[in-house]
């Protein structure tokens, strides 16, 4: 499919403090936006301005979420060439979520090539600060004027580009999570292995709550037996125990994150004994007394590599690592930045290079 490029007339000025970027505010001044309609397909690939969308007030996706989305993010090397991290596995896991909402499925190979486009017509709006990168928002929304519940006949796909700092405001410094109790998240069967909006809805309650007690995040437990830990709002998470490497199993209400993924294969190669499996809550907790829990990290796209420092579960509120970033964690974040900013060599064939093909 060929690609239509618009390009604005009136350009936005770029951020001049890049020390300032927040996450998630700042919008480029293009989109990728391709169509789909049942019997004809995806098709009308283009970029355009970015702008507001043309879209019913009863488009299906506003009243029952049939909507879908992807976070990567695009980084500068010193020698300002632009890499992406590991895209495929993006519009792979893309399409998974499309599967489970009943959602026509993209091709990889295309989106990665209409990417590599987009990016490359916006390449001044990627920073130029350690730390800072352009974030890739890629996601699928239901079109069709009705009211009805039933998978949708018309749908947009489209990515919009950030330019973002850390996710979280205390950057490498450890985060306070806090276990929820009440609320769930997913149960398996449900959608949780998706990243779909209804995910995050479905955590604001508890993540309200956390924030009134002063926490940052909230660390999901299973949503039947609420003891086995599953992941964090915005990342997966891993604990290191008596210094083996511990993340929770995906059995289907958990995200397969694409830095879990890498985290688990890196510390492999180092030698690392990790394990994925059902760990509880309870685990860690006797862990921490007995002076096992090494350290805590939250893993994601947009929270790269976050420590976690303090961890309450009911009354018990465990410090991890006197509340300090531990060095497995270091090690793993150091390397993981390191090949995505072209400071260190990429061993495993994760970082794709933007060019202007
Ligand atoms: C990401 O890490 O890219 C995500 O999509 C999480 C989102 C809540 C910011």
């Amino acid at each position: 499919m060929d690609i239509r490029i618009e390009l604005t007339k009136s350009p936005k000025a770029k951020p001049t403090d890049e020390s300032n970027l927040g996450f998630g505010h700042i919008f480029t001044d293009h989109m990728f936006i391709m169509d789909y309609e049942t019997g004809k397909g995806w098709h009308d690939a283009r970029i355009v301005p970015y702008g507001p969308l043309d879209l019913m007030p009863s488009a299906m996706c506003l009243h029952y979420a049939q909507e879908v989305f992807e976070g990567l993010k695009a980084y500068r090397t010193a020698n300002d060439e632009i890499q992406l991290f590991r895209p495929e596995e993006n519009f792979k896991r893309l399409n998974v979520s499309n599967q489970r909402l009943v959602i026509p499925e993209i091709d990889p190979e295309f989106c990665v090539e209409a990417l590599n486009k987009l990016v490359n017509i916006e390449k001044d709006w990627v920073p130029h600060t350690d730390g800072a990168s352009l974030y890739i928002r890629p996601f699928i929304i239901a079109c069709d004027p009705f009211l009805g519940v039933r998978p949708a006949d018309t749908y947009k796909f489209i990515i919009i580009l950030s330019p973002s700092g850390a996710y979280y405001s205390t950057g490498l410094n450890p985060v306070s999570i806090y276990v929820e109790q009440n609320y769930v998240r997913a149960v398996q069967g449900g959608m949780g292995f998706t990243k779909t909006g209804g995910n995050y809805a479905a955590s604001l309650a508890g993540q309200d709550e956390a924030h009134k007690q002063n926490y940052s995040q909230v660390l999901w437990l299973d949503g039947i037996e609420k003891k086995y830990v599953e992941e964090v709002g915005s990342m997966n998470i891993f604990f290191i125990i008596d210094g083996e490497l511990v993340t929770p199993e995906l059995q289907g209400s958990i995200l397969s994150g694409i830095t879990r993924k890498s985290v688990i294969e890196l510390a492999k190669s180092w030698g690392l004994k990790v394990s994925e499996r059902r760990i509880a809550i309870q685990e860690v907790a006797d862990a921490y007394d007995a002076g096992k829990l090494d350290e805590v990290f939250g893993t994601g796209t947009a929270a790269v590599i976050s420590p976690v420092g303090t961890l309450k579960w009911g009354d018990k509120v465990m410090t991890i690592n006197d509340n300090k970033i531990g060095p497995v964690s270091q090690r793993i974040y150091d390397t993981m930045t390191g090949m995505q900013y072209g400071k260190l060599e990429d061993k495993f064939g994760w970082i794709y290079k933007v060019t202007d093909k």
